[in-house]
């Protein structure tokens, strides 16, 4: 059992995993220049500690360290415990949760490997918020989705919030880069799977992915814009959540959840 390691310099190197947590622009430099992304909360570390992610360390204060003391004493990593003073003036904001960690990104699968085990898989369009995505892969991986591919103009699903939103469904729903966009749908259709674009002014109605037998690929697009004429014509059929007459859609994330709740409850699970 490693020993935790009391900190009480907020300049302590140990700790520049965490700092400056809202400058998005330089967070944005450290994440991707170091690989590494910050998980938030008790809950979201439980999650990160029970996913394939490897940790880099773990920063807490005294109070949540009892509190997580089950899962952190088997942590191969430095657990740092600081007063929740050195913890605001490292992170830059009054950390409420009380716990950050810190964990390596791992290299993007290839979208094929990814296919080739998946019946249900969602494929994400141009999604620049990061509380969408979060709430997205928290659907999925609550909904039964195997694995989610990204276009190149979505946001980071490791981006701190994203992380957080998503409840840690993001470290546990496998997922990747579709490239080149969105000529890389053809992939997707290679490997079997129907595609089926979800838009308000969809054909189809959502009822009928109850019934799809096999391979489905969901695709969602972005606030404002939704799925681009590109996209759109890739796919092998439109798909709408039928609305109250007047509203102009759902959220994205909502729209994902009444489409995934239908895929999950097809027989053959
Ligand atoms: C906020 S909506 C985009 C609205 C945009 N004006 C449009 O027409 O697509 C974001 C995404 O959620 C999904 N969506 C939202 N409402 C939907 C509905 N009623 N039926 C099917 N998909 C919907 C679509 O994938 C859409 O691209």
């Amino acid at each position: 059992v490693a020993e935790p390691v009391d900190v009480a310099d907020a300049a302590d190197v140990r700790l520049a995993d965490y700092a400056a947590l809202t400058d998005a622009a330089l967070r944005e430099r450290v994440e991707h220049g170091e690989g590494l992304f910050i998980a938030e909360g008790e809950l979201v570390i439980r999650q990160l500690l029970r996913s394939a992610y490897p940790v880099r360390s773990v920063l807490v204060t005294p109070r949540r360290y009892e509190r997580l003391r089950d899962v952190l004493d088997g942590v191969g990593a430095p657990v740092y415990v600081a007063p929740p003073e050195v913890l605001e003036a490292v992170v830059g904001f009054p950390l409420h949760r009380g716990a950050v960690a810190s964990a390596c990104r791992t290299p993007l699968p290839d979208p094929t490997a990814l296919l080739s085990t998946a019946r249900t898989v969602a494929v994400l369009e141009g999604l620049n918020d990061h509380e969408n995505i979060g709430a997205v892969f928290r659907n999925a991986a609550a909904l039964g989705v195997d694995a989610l591919l990204l276009s190149p103009t979505c946001a980071d699903p490791l981006y701190r919030r994203s992380v957080r939103v998503s409840m840690g469904g993001v470290l546990h729903v496998p997922f990747t880069a579709l490239a080149p966009w969105p000529a890389g749908l053809a992939q997707v259709t290679a490997a079997g799977f129907e595609t089926v674009a979800l838009t308000p002014a969809g054909d189809v109605a959502v009822g009928e992915l109850g019934r799809r037998a096999g391979r489905v690929a969901v695709l969602l697009g972005a606030e404002g814009a939704g799925l681009s004429a590109g996209a759109l014509a890739m796919a092998d059929r439109r798909v709408r959540i039928p609305m109250r007459v007047g509203t102009d859609s759902l959220n994205v994330a909502t729209a994902a959840a009444i489409a995934f709740h239908r895929l999950w409850e097809r027989p053959g699970r």
